[in-house]
């Protein structure tokens, strides 16, 4: 069971030198902060991991880690890409699993979702599936049986037991890179239909909320009923907004 979690998902931005640079400052920053309560992760770009890691552990951060894609075979033929024990030993305890964006751009389907799910819960490392609906789904009211039908077909073939340990981001596609936050009435809504698709009873299930949240919106998102965490992408770039928006949840949870 993992439970508040303030995840900053970098996507293709800082270079190694850039990513330790963050990291520190993040570092530092929530020291001198108050998010007791939270747990913070950062998944930089794969090539970061291991000079993020080497700080985290040098400078004793209370920061974990996280990779944002992995493939799901443990080794291979498969030029380019990187396998999820690869990421382990590199540190990682949690994976972003099925990004809109890696659905989007490079055809990342249910199925590979649910193959990499599984193989990050073989290794034991937390996996973050990302599920939301595009703005022509919710135009045409689609959104609650999209969004269901991505959860089932990401968790139905886990068992009950590996699904306890699963997180779930809901990101609708709308709002992210945006600025268009999702209203609470909405975020609400989904969150409950998150854990009403789950197979068992997903009172207990960790969802995370992602799409343009900012140090402004995060006290209302972080309030707002079945949210408990979140996935941020710009916003964590910047160290300052980034534990900003970890203390302000932090309060909330308190
Ligand atoms: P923004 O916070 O930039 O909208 O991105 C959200 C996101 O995609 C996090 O995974």
């Amino acid at each position: 069971m993992v439970s508040n979690l303030i995840v900053g998902n970098w996507k293709m931005n800082n270079d190694f030198v850039a990513a330790i640079h963050l990291t520190q400052q993040i570092g530092i920053l929530a020291r001198q902060a108050d998010v007791a309560g939270v747990s913070l992760v950062v998944t930089p770009p794969t090539c970061d991991l291991r000079s993020v890691s080497s700080v985290i552990e040098a400078d004793r951060l209370a920061i974990k880690l996280g990779a944002q894609h992995a493939y799901w075979e443990d080794g291979g033929a498969f030029t380019g890409e990187t396998s999820i024990p690869m990421v382990k030993r590199l540190g990682c305890t949690f994976i972003i699993v099925g990004h809109s964006e890696r659905r989007e751009h490079f055809g990342m389907t249910d199925d590979a979702v649910a193959k990499t799910t599984a193989s990050a819960l073989r290794h034991d490392l937390t996996p973050i599936i990302c599920v939301g609906e595009s703005e022509e789904i919710r135009d045409n009211e689609g959104h609650v049986e999209f969004v269901s039908s991505q959860i089932l077909a990401a968790v139905g073939g886990l068992t009950a037991s590996q699904r306890r340990d699963v997180v779930v981001a809901y990101e609708p596609i709308w709002a992210i890179g945006t600025g268009k936050v999702a209203s609470s009435e909405q975020v609400a809504e989904m969150m409950a239909v998150i854990r009403s698709a789950w197979p068992e009873d997903g009172g207990d299930i960790t969802v995370l909320y992602g799409g343009s949240v900012k140090p402004e919106n995060a006290t209302e998102l972080a309030s707002t009923p079945g949210v408990d965490g979140f996935l941020v992408g710009g916003a964590s770039l910047s160290g300052e907004q980034f534990v900003e928006i970890a203390a302000a949840a932090a309060k909330c949870y308190r």
